[in-house]
């Protein structure tokens, strides 16, 4: 199993940004802690990060050559971007949402996720663990 995992916009600034709200913990600290958790589950995982929307776009788009299933934390885009909706919708590659934040009980703009419809399911409110919680996810479910 090959799993593309992909961080959006402002998530390299981890550990840095809001710290109330997204922890202490940096962008490599989660980037290994994936790495291990995909090794336990024995799945084979690439980690990518843009700040433009294109950017990931075309990741997803490259993921139909070699990937089973796309984690995908959108960050902002989460809430507006039609476009990564439609790719997503486009390759037809499983695809989980995840949030380090519970993006439900925030502000209201926040709620909407424009890209969880085509999603399988979305993994909200607990830190960098949602992502391991996907791995897990796709580890043992059968999209
Ligand atoms: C986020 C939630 C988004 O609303 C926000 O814009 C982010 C991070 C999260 O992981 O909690 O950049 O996706």
């Amino acid at each position: 199993m090959k799993i593309l995992v992909i961080h959006g916009p402002n998530l390299n600034l981890l550990g840095i940004r809001e710290r109330h709200i997204y922890g202490t913990k940096d962008i490599s600290f989660v980037n290994e802690c994936i790495k291990k958790e995909a090794e336990k589950l024995k799945i084979e995982v690439e980690i990518f990060q843009s700040n433009s929307e294109g950017s990931i776009i075309d990741k997803i788009h490259e993921a139909m050559d070699d990937k089973n299933i796309i984690i995908i934390n959108a960050g902002a885009y989460t809430h507006y971007s039609y476009a990564i909706r439609d790719a997503i919708a486009s390759t037809r590659i499983p695809t989980i949402e995840v949030h380090l934040s519970n993006i439900h009980a925030r502000e209201e703009f926040r709620s909407k996720s424009v890209i969880a419809p085509v999603c399988v399911g979305q993994i909200s409110g607990f830190s960098y663990h949602s992502y391991l919680l996907a791995l897990k996810a796709a580890a043992e479910i059968e999209f």
